[in-house]
């Protein structure tokens, strides 16, 4: 994809989505600086050619960290963040100083540095429980936990710079998004991750509820692909975009496609619901497709088959791959 501007800036650029953000930029022959400080993120994640990659170990919320690595990059995508659902329940004040003072500290760093684009990474939790489907961008946001308060707060925070501070801003609303580099070893880690490892070393899966549940699971490169267009388009700041595939899928489906792919055998245990799911997700992307030109390219299967692929390099020992 043509990317229009020459340097960027990707905080939370060592973790799952930001590693294959800042490879594709690289791959465009942008420079790229990446802020991360490696809390939930891994050196081993940035990309191996690192000619123009700058990497900065630094917390979103060091104001001095924040503004050296802003300087001098056109674009800021920003990424960082408390993560965890549960880590933010746990703790709604530490989890505010990351999520939403440090988001604040990139958003306003990005201002003083006169960046031309701020493209923040919000999320599906915005919608909490609304049971009207699909989820589109006009439907009153109904969040239902300290994270999804925190992502909303910096959506409002974007568009207020992109209209008082003229800072083009964009929200990009990630459903559950998958690929290689989902971190397996997180208990925090998306389903499909932690299908695949029990899939590969002959685990037990675990299904909440009756598994009919479902999600808009969105391969990591499309993801990528809504970042840059949502830099580069003239139709996204100061507006916020489902990203998704606008298809959902059970987690029972989930299940009896990596058994497939993996040839576990395995059957899944049953729990209880886990308060707070969300039964059933699902994306309309009309708008980032009209303002973005943004369309999923990676059907699920073949997402499913690269992920399955370097899980394989990744979780199994080297004598079974
Ligand atoms: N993965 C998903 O399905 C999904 C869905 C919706 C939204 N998102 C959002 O996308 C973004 C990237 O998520 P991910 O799945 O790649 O997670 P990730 O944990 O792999 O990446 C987050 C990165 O932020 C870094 N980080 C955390 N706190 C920091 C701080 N204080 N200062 C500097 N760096 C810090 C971490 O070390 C990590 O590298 C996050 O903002 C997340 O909320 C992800």
């Amino acid at each position: 994809m043509l990317i229009s501007f020459k340097s960027a800036l990707v905080t939370g650029g060592a973790g799952f989505i930001g590693s294959h953000l800042a490879e594709a930029l690289l791959a465009g022959g942008c420079r790229v600086t990446v802020l991360d400080d490696l809390s939930s993120g891994n050196e081993r994640n940035l990309p191996a050619s690192a000619g123009e990659l700058r990497f900065i170990r630094g917390d979103i919320r060091d104001r001095r960290a924040v503004e050296n690595a802003v300087a001098g990059c056109e674009v800021v995508f920003h990424l960082a963040a408390v993560v965890s659902v549960p880590k933010t329940t746990q703790d709604p004040v530490g989890s505010a100083e990351v999520n939403e003072a440090g988001s604040l500290n990139v958003l306003d760093a990005a201002r003083r540095a006169g960046a031309r684009r701020f493209v923040f990474a919000s999320s599906s939790a915005v919608y909490g429980d609304d049971p009207r489907l699909p989820k589109r961008e006009d439907m009153a946001p109904k969040p239902l936990t300290p994270y999804a308060v925190q992502k909303l707060a910096v959506e409002y925070h974007a568009r207020v710079y992109s209209g008082l501070f003229s800072l083009p801003s964009v929200s990009l609303r990630f459903f559950n998004v998958f690929g290689p580099r989902q971190d397996p070893s997180s208990p925090y880690s998306g389903v499909i991750s932690i299908f695949m490892t029990k899939a590969l070393t002959a685990g037990v899966p675990v299904i909440y509820g009756d598994g009919l549940q479902s999600r808009d699971f969105v391969f990591v490169g499309d993801v990528v692909q809504a970042l840059i267009r949502a830099a580069n388009s003239p139709g996204g700041p100061g507006k916020v975009f489902n990203v998704g595939t606008g298809r959902s899928v059970t987690i029972r489906a989930l299940w009896e496609i990596v058994s497939a792919l993996s040839g576990s055998s395995a059957k899944p245990v049953h729990e209880p619901p886990r308060p707070g799911d969300v039964p059933q997700s699902v994306s309309a992307i009309d708008a980032a497709r009209t303002d973005l030109g943004f369309v999923p390219q990676v059907s699920f299967e073949k997402g499913l088959e690269m992920t399955i692929a370097w899980y394989r390099k990744t979780v199994l020992p080297e004598d079974i791959q």
